[in-house]
């Protein structure tokens, strides 16, 4: 290759133009103004001309401010340029570079300035061609970011498709809510026209009965037959209080939650043969809730107690009712067999998402687990603030009350 070596004046210098000639990195020399002086033969491939085709060139028309893949750059914004206006050091990775035929390499640069005497004499700049790394960068970088536009599509859809879930949700529970009050009045409607209409009629068919034996004393067989017929009349109005109960314990609206609770835990430790019973911490001076989240106490406590007696095989169970951290807390633990993780996590556990739904639907919340030492722990907790504490004399009637018979 011809290329113009720099004047040969030392013993030694044929070595450094061996070595700038023979290196792989591409070396030029610039003048102050940027023009090139001198090239190697890897700067010269580089630029893909004969050195003479290159000498007096301005770097800086080699350096494209307007690329095809990307916006134009301002040539202030260029380190190399802005280097070379300012005469100072820079290294610069991945410069594009325009070669003489128009194509154009990616190039780490080291641009050097050399004074003399402290001014500016030239430019000392090498290139390493790195189009082959930068193009693996850029295409890992192109894939990149459609990767991430492809996640930020699927993230914003799923986003949308959760928010649609979630209304969803919350018009289920609320559609859930208005069933479940609907039921609760159709509970107390039917309980109080049972009570008004068959109620009456069993009565009436008692004292009617009773008439009627009274007139038929030498009737031995007649008596014997209006005495199993008040026997079955009797039987009809336990069983038609029951029914009644059932639907909606007339304690609950009448003596309020307390002692519908206290009376239920009773009936239910009772019917049971369970040992235990219930502790009502310090609430009973406070008025009970009432209304809808009375309502929703006693029946999240209606579906503890029965699953004790349906599912636990305990022998006894201790009650708790107290307030908590602003709010009515009713505790449930049995000694039997523990519930399993699986009736936990079943969504076909209806009693249980019964209770946790009723709970939610007043703020508040159900916690059910297996105890370590055997039996089951469940807890409810509603946000209540009672009113006012009951005067004494209030307190002491609940206490001493009797729950209301039919
Ligand atoms: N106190 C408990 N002890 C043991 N298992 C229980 C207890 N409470 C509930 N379970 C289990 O959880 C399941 C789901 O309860 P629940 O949703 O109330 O349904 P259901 O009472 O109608 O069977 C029950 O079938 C039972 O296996
Ligand atoms: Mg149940």
């Amino acid at each position: 290759m011809n290329l113009p070596l720099p004047e040969v004046r030392r013993p030694g210098m044929i070595g450094t133009a061996s070595v700038l000639e023979h290196t792989r990195t591409g070396l030029c020399q610039l003048d102050a103004s940027g023009r090139l002086l001198y090239v190697n033969a890897a700067a010269a491939q580089l630029l893909g001309a004969e050195p003479a085709r290159l000498l007096g060139l301005r770097i800086q028309d080699l350096v494209p401010l307007r690329r095809a893949d990307g916006p134009p750059r301002q040539s202030e914004s260029v380190e190399l340029l802005l280097a070379l206006r300012e005469g100072r050091a820079a290294t610069v990775e991945g410069e594009p570079i325009t070669r003489i035929d128009g194509q154009v390499f990616q190039a780490d640069c080291l641009l050097d300035p050399v004074r003399v005497g402290g001014v500016l004499d030239h430019f000392i700049l090498s290139l390493v061609d790195v189009s082959k790394r930068w193009r693996a960068e850029e295409h890992g970088r192109r894939v990149r970011c459609e990767l991430e536009q492809r996640v930020a599509s699927r993230s914003a859809e799923l986003r949308e498709a959760l928010d649609e879930l979630n209304a969803v949700t919350e018009r289920l529970r609320e559609l859930s809510a208005h069933a479940e009050c609907a039921r609760e009045n159709d509970r107390s409607r039917i309980a109080r026209e049972i009570h008004d209409e068959l109620g009456s009629v069993l009565v009436a068919l008692k004292l009617d009965l009773s008439w009627l034996g009274n007139r038929l004393q030498d009737r031995a067989e007649l008596v014997t037959k209006t005495a199993s017929m008040r026997r079955l009349l009797d039987n009809a109005v336990v069983e038609v209080g029951r029914i009644i109960t059932d639907l909606r314990p007339s304690i609950l609206d009448h003596q309020g939650l307390w002692a519908a609770m206290e009376w239920h835990a009773q009936e239910a430790i009772r019917a049971a043969g369970l040992g235990g019973g219930i502790d009502l911490v310090g609430v009973s001076g406070y008025g009970p809730p009432e209304g809808a989240l009375a309502t929703a106490a006693y029946r999240i406590f209606q579906e503890m107690l029965n699953n004790v007696a349906r599912h636990a095989h305990a022998t006894s169970v201790d009650i708790r009712v107290g307030l908590e951290d602003g709010g009515l807390e009713i505790v449930v633990e049995d000694n039997g067999r523990g519930i399993s993780a699986d009736a936990l996590s079943n969504p076909r556990s209806y009693g249980l998402v019964g209770m946790y739904e009723r709970a939610r639907h007043f703020g508040g919340r159900v916690s059910i687990a297996a105890r370590g030492k055997g039996g089951t722990r469940v807890r409810a907790w509603l946000p209540f603030e009672p009113a006012f504490p009951l005067t004494a004399h209030a307190a002491m009637e609940i206490e001493h009350d009797s729950p209301a018979d039919l």
